[in-house]
């Protein structure tokens, strides 16, 4: 301590290789040193501190505790390198004048000096000043460091570890009911693009929820809440969001129609896959068809579905390779994959040398709706007759066939036993 105090008058000092300039340096430097240790000798007896160095005379011992044991020690050095190292000890621990202390010692407010981050986690969902304070979240209250910086538990590779303690398989949010998120994030695309390739600007849990006011996404106001995450993936995810929006899903969503996808519904909000991997393209169809039932059975029954599902990942054709992922459109609108005019474009993607004859080919067909599939209908309206009839006939023709050969085999007994008498 007294060794940084003569260092900062050095600073003071010219520095300079003139001789009596050099001398006077170190004569002043050798007079402070004594006077603070003096000094320090003042200010450990009890009475009035004067300055934080007073208090890192006793607190920088590493094995400093109170009368329960715990270590009341102060890591000099990092607190120094700490943003809040140009403040000094009572500009926080206010009420701490002198030593002994006193009995009750207020906790340090973290309000005073940054009212904006202390009001919105008031509105939060870790509102509870008991169990989120501020240092849960930024860690030990005397090495925190600028966001910006690679220490800081906010610095963004290090934002899910921090969350994660408690929203984690065994923290304290899982006490509290709520899915454990962590392990599905660092699994997620974003999460190993994050830890594993030190990707700053992969989404981690800030980039999603904010920092201070994190809301539920129940609440319409939150960024995570179903009408919004289009937006908060848009941030990122710019021209995606713009195809989505001018689609079908994007434009339901809009006005009002909570029914429709958004991102998560199809991505999943932690645990997002690659779309180009086949755990993706297997699970996708069932999701869409979760909500088109009737198109996902009618899609069961053509050829595309069941290559697919012969077992294991075939490259059929799936939902979206017809239907586009985010600019969905309807059958009606002329620039739709599905529109009659595009059809052609669309099926030669995989079917070299499509025609408009290929393309009558119905990916959904219905053989049970007279309506909307006639020629279908009646095609297996007399296919099912035609079998039934075929079936009757053998049916018959086989009893038939079997009372022929017993009356034969009875008619050769009886004229054997004849000829034996
Ligand atoms: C003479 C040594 C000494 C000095 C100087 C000193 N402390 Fe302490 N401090 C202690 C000891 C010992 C404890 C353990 C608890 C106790 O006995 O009061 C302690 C405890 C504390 C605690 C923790 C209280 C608790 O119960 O958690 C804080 C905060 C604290 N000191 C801050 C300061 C500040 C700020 C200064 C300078 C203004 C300072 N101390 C100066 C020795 C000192
Ligand atoms: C930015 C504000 C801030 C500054 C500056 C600060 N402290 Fe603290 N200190 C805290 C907080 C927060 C706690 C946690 C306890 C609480 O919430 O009251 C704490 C706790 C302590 C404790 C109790 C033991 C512990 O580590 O939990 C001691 C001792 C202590 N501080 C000493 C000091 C000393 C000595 C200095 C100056 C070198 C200092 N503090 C500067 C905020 C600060
Ligand atoms: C739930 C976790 C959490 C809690 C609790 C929390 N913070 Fe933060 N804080 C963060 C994150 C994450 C960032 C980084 C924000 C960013 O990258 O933009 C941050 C950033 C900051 C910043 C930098 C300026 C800014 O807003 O970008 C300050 C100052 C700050 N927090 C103060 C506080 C104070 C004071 C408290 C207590 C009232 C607190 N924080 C509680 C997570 C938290
Ligand atoms: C006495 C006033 C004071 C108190 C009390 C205080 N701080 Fe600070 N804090 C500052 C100052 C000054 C800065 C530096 C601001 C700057 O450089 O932009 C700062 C910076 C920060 C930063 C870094 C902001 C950034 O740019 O990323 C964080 C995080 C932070 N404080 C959190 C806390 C927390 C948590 C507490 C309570 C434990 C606390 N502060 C208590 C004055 C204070
Ligand atoms: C100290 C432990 C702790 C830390 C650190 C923490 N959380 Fe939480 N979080 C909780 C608890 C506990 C709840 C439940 C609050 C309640 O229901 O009262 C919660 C609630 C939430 C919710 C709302 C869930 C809902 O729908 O009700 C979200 C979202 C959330 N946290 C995200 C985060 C993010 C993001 C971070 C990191 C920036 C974070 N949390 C850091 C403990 C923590
Ligand atoms: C890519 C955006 C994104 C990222 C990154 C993200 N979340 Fe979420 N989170 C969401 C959305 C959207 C929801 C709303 C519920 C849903 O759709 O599953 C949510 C819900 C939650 C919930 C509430 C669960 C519930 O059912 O109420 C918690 C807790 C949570 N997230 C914590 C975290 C934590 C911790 C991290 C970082 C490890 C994180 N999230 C990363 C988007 C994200
Ligand atoms: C903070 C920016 C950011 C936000 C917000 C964000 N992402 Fe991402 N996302 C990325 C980055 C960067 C990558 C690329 C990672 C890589 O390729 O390694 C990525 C990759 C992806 C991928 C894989 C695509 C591919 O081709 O690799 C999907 C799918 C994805 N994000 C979906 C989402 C969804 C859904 C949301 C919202 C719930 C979201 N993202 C929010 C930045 C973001
Ligand atoms: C209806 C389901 C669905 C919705 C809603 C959806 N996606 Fe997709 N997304 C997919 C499918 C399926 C793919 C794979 C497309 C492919 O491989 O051709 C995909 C691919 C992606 C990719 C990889 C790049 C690409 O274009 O292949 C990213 C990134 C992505 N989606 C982000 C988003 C974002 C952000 C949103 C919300 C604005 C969103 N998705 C909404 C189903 C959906
Ligand atoms: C969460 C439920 C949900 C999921 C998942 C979903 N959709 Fe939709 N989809 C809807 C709703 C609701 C509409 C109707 C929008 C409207 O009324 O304008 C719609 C509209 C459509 C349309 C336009 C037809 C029309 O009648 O306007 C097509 C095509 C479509 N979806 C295909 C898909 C495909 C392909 C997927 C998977 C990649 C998918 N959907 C996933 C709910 C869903
Ligand atoms: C081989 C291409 C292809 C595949 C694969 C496919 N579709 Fe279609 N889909 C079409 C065509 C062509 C139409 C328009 C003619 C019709 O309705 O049969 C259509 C119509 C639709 C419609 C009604 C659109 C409107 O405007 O009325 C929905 C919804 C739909 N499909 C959803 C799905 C879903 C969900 C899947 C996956 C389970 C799927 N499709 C798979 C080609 C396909
Ligand atoms: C993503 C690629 C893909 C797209 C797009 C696609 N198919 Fe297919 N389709 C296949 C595959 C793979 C097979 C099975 C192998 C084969 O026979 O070529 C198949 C088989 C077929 C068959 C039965 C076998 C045959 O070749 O006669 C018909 C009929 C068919 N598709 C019609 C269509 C029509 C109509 C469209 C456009 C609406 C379409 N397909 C779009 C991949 C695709």
């Amino acid at each position: 301590m007294i060794g940084s105090l003569s260092a900062r008058i050095s600073l003071v000092l010219p520095n300079t290789d003139f001789a009596p300039f050099r001398r006077a340096g170190t004569l002043i430097r050798a007079s402070v040193l004594t006077m603070g240790l003096v000094g320090l000798l003042l200010a450990v007896t009890p009475g009035h501190l004067r300055a934080e160095t007073d208090c890192l005379a006793c607190h920088a011992d590493k094995g400093l505790q109170d009368s329960a044991g715990h270590s009341v020690s102060v890591d000099a050095q990092k607190f120094g390198s700490s943003i809040h190292g140009v403040l000094k000890c009572g500009d926080c621990h206010a009420d701490i004048k002198d030593y002994p202390h006193p009995d009750h010692i207020a906790q340090v407010e973290c309000k005073t000096c940054h009212a904006e981050p202390s009001s919105q986690l008031a509105g939060s969902v870790h509102s509870s000043s008991k169990d989120h304070p501020c240092t849960s979240c930024h860690g030990d209250a005397h090495s925190i460091f600028p966001k910006t910086d690679a220490r800081s538990a906010v610095y963004p590779l290090n934002i899910p570890r921090t969350c994660g303690a408690c929203h984690g398989t065994e923290g304290m949010a899982k006490k509290h009911g709520l899915p454990s998120v962590y392990p599905l994030y660092m699994d997620s695309i974003h999460g190993f693009a994050l830890s594993k390739e030190g990707l700053l600007v992969a989404a981690n849990c800030q980039s999603c929820h904010g920092s201070h006011h994190i809301l539920s996404h129940k609440d319409p106001q939150s960024p995570t809440y179903k009408a919004n995450i289009p937006t908060t993936c848009g941030t990122c995810h710019a021209k995606i969001n713009v195809d989505y929006q001018g689609g079908a899903h994007g434009k339901a969503i809009a006005a009002g129609n909570l029914k429709a996808p958004v991102c998560t519904d199809c991505h999943t909000a932690h645990a997002i896959l690659q779309p180009t991997e086949s755990a993706f393209r297997m699970q996708s169809t069932p999701i869409c068809g979760s909500c088109h039932k009737d198109k996902l059975s009618t899609y069961r029954d053509t050829f595309h579905s069941q290559l697919g599902s012969l077992g294991g990942y075939v490259e059929t054709a799936r939902c979206w390779d017809c239907h586009g992922a985010h600019e969905i459109l309807p059958a009606s609108d002329p620039r739709s994959p599905i529109a009659k005019a595009n059809l052609v474009a669309t099926c030669s993607g995989c079917h070299k040398g499509a025609n408009l004859s290929f393309v009558q080919y119905q990916p959904h067909a219905n053989a049970h709706d007279r309506k909307l599939n006639p020629a279908l209908y009646f095609v297996r309206l007399f296919m099912n007759l035609l079998l039934a009839g075929v079936l009757t006939f053998f049916v018959i023709h086989t009893i038939l066939w079997l009372i022929r050969a017993r009356v034969d085999q009875i008619k050769k007994k009886s004229a054997q036993g004849e000829t034996n008498a």
